[in-house]
């Protein structure tokens, strides 16, 4: 059967974590989308693991597998893969031969976009991987696939296409000299033929890549187990999130299937998993009706730091729940929880079960607020408008819930969900109602021990 994770939000709810305990039972891991500008931290044996790219099964001995929705930087794929095998690990990673590979010039480019985008406070705080250009490549069919590294003279030739133009966009559109570029090479075909034929030898040698639709269906033949990690999350879908302030991929239930080629019946015949967190964090920019103060920079409208009662609670949060970027370090935007955000991704992905992560974040608070519904043009709505604008335009109508105290979390786990204080459980209720998905498992704490496992899908 399949698992697939799912982020309900905006990416960043712990989904790694949840991989990580339910990945146990599972014998493949695959991601579906995106690429290193995913965060994933995976606490093992007393070592922490920060992966980008590698799904985190892979530190658990498991196959990995980055699927054909993947956009793949191979610098990062292999540094990766390094790091772990110098702490001692084996990985075992497949890459999909229809994958498309992240080029220097896509980083190159997805830096210059935001710049002359934030010139009219347009830009989305992309994490600058290089996510976005690639994805526009592929559409365009103009980009470079992992199968094509394997063949040098395909590899050249696909080169000698793309790159001249990417080298014109920046001197003729954008009017910047390439040569005074920090990374020029990333506009040389020369240079890029070398250092990409490379890594093509290298997944070659290490017989790293495959047909990602044959060999998953082939370990659902032979009776794997196989989970699927969404990388970010539901609000930041390219198609179901809040354009454009989105990814460039699918995060949601139906990128699985698009995303590996193992075909949507196998995926709806398992089960999908929302990881939602007790709160809301966002990093980059975009509307948040529940948020909490802001941040300078990435709240829309907002220049100079306050401190008002709300600043105060909004920093104690991202305090508490180390809400800085794994990738890139900023400080992430907080509010409370948001059933009209959630409501929707439920819709979208058919949640068969929630985990709820960072319920201890919150505990010690006097009170806990959730926004409900929303108003807009004096209508009360019960889910997410469909545009941006709409969405700036809402407020969120917030219901109170009473505070649950600090406790020892570990007991917590270890005893089980009715050791849960009972106010975070009247409000892990009211959102399993809301959502109609029955709650699987609450985070209690950063590591997987910290974790109330209500429900184990492979079982
Ligand atoms: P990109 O994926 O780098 O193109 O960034 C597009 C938007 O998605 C930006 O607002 C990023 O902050 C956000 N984003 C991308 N990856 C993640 C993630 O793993 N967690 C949270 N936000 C993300």
């Amino acid at each position: 059967m399949t698992v697939t994770i799912v982020g309900s939000q905006l990416g960043d709810e712990g989904k790694g974590g949840v991989v990580d305990l339910y990945g146990d039972a599972a014998d493949v891991v695959a991601r579906y989308q995106g690429g290193d500008n995913a965060g994933h931290t995976v606490v093992h044996d007393g070592e922490t693991y920060k992966l980008s790219l590698v799904p985190s099964g892979a530190v658990r001995g498991k196959v990995g597998v980055l699927g054909n929705g993947c956009v793949i930087n191979p610098r990062t794929l292999f540094d990766e893969i390094s790091t772990l095998q110098e702490k001692g690990l084996n990985p075992d990673v497949r890459v999909a031969e229809r994958a498309h590979v992240i080029m220097p010039f896509h980083r190159v480019l997805d830096g210059i976009e935001e710049d002359v985008k934030s010139e009219s406070d347009q830009e989305v705080g992309t994490t600058g991987r290089g996510i976005g250009p690639t994805y526009e490549d592929k559409a365009g069919r103009r980009g470079v696939r992992i199968g094509d590294l394997l063949d040098p003279d395909v590899l050249r030739e696909r080169l000698e296409y793309v790159v001249p133009q990417k080298r014109a966009l920046v001197e003729e559109v954008y009017d910047i000299a390439v040569e005074e570029l920090d990374d020029p090479d990333a506009f040389d075909v020369d240079a890029l033929f070398e250092e990409f034929r490379e890594f093509g030898q290298r997944l070659a040698d290490e017989d790293m890549t495959v047909n990602a639709s044959a060999f998953l269906t082939d370990a659902m033949a032979d009776g794997e187990t196989v989970m699927f990690e969404g990388a970010q999350g539901t609000i930041i879908d390219i198609d179901h999130g809040n354009y454009p302030y989105v990814t460039s991929s699918n995060p949601t239930a139906g990128g699985a299937a698009v995303g590996t080629g193992l075909d949507p019946g196998t995926i709806a015949d398992g089960e999908i998993i929302g990881i939602v967190k007790a709160y809301l964090s966002r990093v980059g920019s975009g509307p948040l009706p529940t948020e909490l103060g802001g941040v300078v920079g990435d709240t829309p409208g907002y220049d100079e730091q306050g401190d008002g009662e709300n600043e105060e609670l909004a920093t104690y949060i991202r305090e508490e729940g180390g809400e800085y970027g794994t990738v890139t370090g900023r400080p992430r935007r907080v509010g409370w929880l948001d059933m009209p955000m959630l409501r929707h991704s439920a819709r979208v992905n058919g949640f068969t079960g929630l985990a709820v992560n960072h319920v201890d974040v919150l505990a010690g608070l006097d009170e806990v607020k959730v926004g409900h519904s929303y108003e807009l043009d004096g209508e009360e709505i019960f889910t997410m408008p469909a545009t941006t604008e709409e969405w700036q335009r809402c407020e969120a109508t917030f219901r109170t819930f009473d505070g649950w105290p600090e406790v020892d979390w570990e007991a917590v786990a270890d005893e089980g969900y009715e050791a849960i204080p009972e106010n975070a459980r009247t409000y892990l209720e009211y959102v399993a109602e809301e959502l109609d998905a029955p709650i699987y498992a609450v985070g209690v704490g950063p590591g997987r021990e910290e974790t109330v496992v209500v429900e184990n899908p492979y079982e």
